[in-house]
């Protein structure tokens, strides 16, 4: 019996020096160490074994176990420190394929043209202001000189919340707060941006949109301060030939008032379907500030006068691009989008 274990001890160390792989290595465990294995069979038979025989057998039959184990652990080792080897040998890294690209963002259109409108004015003096978007009918309409039930108000039919404040219609609130605050302070020279809402809804025409109101206030201010002022803006955002055109309008609270073109951008003024054949489209309402708006704010209306204008950025954005439909600019499609980069 103990010659027999000893066999078996050495043909399980020389299996496992012979084995090449980690799989060679298991199936050499199961066939000496396993349920059917060789020492097992052998320590099964014990049994028939004398009393004097068994517990040194049983301890010769024990230290082969842990002989085999130990050497099955050390060629474990062994192979799998070789199986890493070959697998770097294997794998160059190759640093000149290209990398996982980046997926680039870009800015929105509007704000792109936002950031555009700003820098014109912000070169020319004016500082940023801003204001709510919930709006106290007061300052969207009352000290703007629109009073309850005034005809005007139904150009600007919007949104109320509870409270009697509304989703304000327009930037021109953001004069009267502004100079609430500064006056007597001169000059006034602000441009505003913002979100404004209005009842309107179809190709050129969003039920939020977005505006840049402009206020100059300081002694002797002029008419022709408006035109020279706004005849740069549209040199500076269109191109250097754009011609503007002031026509006579309402609103109450400048006065004169005017609506503002430019020279088509695609015909320049010849004619096209994109100016309906006039040669001119219409890019902002502007005008003097209305003495009333300026005694509200807390500035003395016979000392100081002042030009105000708003306009649509969504507007000046699909002139600037040639965008048909205001909606492109909402829709957030990829397609759209990656074109303004
Ligand atoms: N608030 C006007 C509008 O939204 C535009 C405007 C601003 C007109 C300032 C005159 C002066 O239609």
């Amino acid at each position: 019996m103990r010659e027999k274990l000893q066999e078996l001890c050495h043909e399980a160390l020389q299996a496992l020096d012979a084995a090449g792989s980690l799989e060679d290595l298991n199936e050499t465990r199961i066939k000496y160490l396993g349920k059917k294995g060789a020492l097992t069979q052998v320590l099964r038979g014990m049994g028939k074994l004398s009393a004097e025989e068994r517990p040194r057998i049983g301890q010769a039959a024990n230290e082969i176990r842990s002989a085999i184990e130990e050497r099955l652990a050390a060629r474990t080792d062994e192979l799998k420190v070789a199986v890493q080897e070959q697998r770097l040998r294997r794998e160059v890294i190759d640093v000149t394929l290209p990398g996982t690209p980046v997926q680039w963002g870009g800015k929105h259109p509007l704000t792109r043209v936002r950031e555009n409108i700003q820098d014109i004015f912000l070169g020319l003096g004016y500082v940023i202001a801003e204001g709510p978007e919930v709006e106290t009918d007061y300052y969207n309409f009352e000290a703007l000189n629109l009073p309850q039930d005034h005809p005007a108000r139904d150009m600007q039919d919007t949104f109320f919340v509870s409270g009697g404040n509304l989703l304000r219609t327009h930037t021109s609130p953001v004069q009267v707060r502004f100079m609430e605050k500064t006056a007597p302070e001169l000059p006034v020279k602000i441009i505003v941006p913002g979100k404004v809402y209005r009842r309107d809804d179809d190709a050129t025409h969003s039920p939020m949109f977005h505006q840049v109101e402009g206020l100059a206030i300081d002694r002797r201010i002029t008419f022709s301060d408006l035109k020279g002022t706004l005849d740069l803006f549209a040199r500076e955002m269109f191109s250097p030939d754009t011609r503007t055109r002031f026509r006579p309008s309402y609103f109450p609270f400048t006065e004169p008032s005017v609506e503002v073109d430019i020279s088509c951008v695609m015909c320049r003024g010849k004619g096209c379907r994109v100016c309906s054949h006039t040669g001119w489209l219409e890019i902002l309402g502007a005008g003097m500030v209305h003495p009333r708006v300026l005694e509200v704010s807390g500035y003395d209306s016979e000392e100081v006068t002042g030009f105000a204008f708003g306009m649509g950025v969504e507007r000046i954005a699909m002139l600037k691009y040639g965008i048909d439909d205001m909606r492109l600019l909402f829709e957030n499609d990829l397609r759209f989008l990656q074109q303004f980069r």
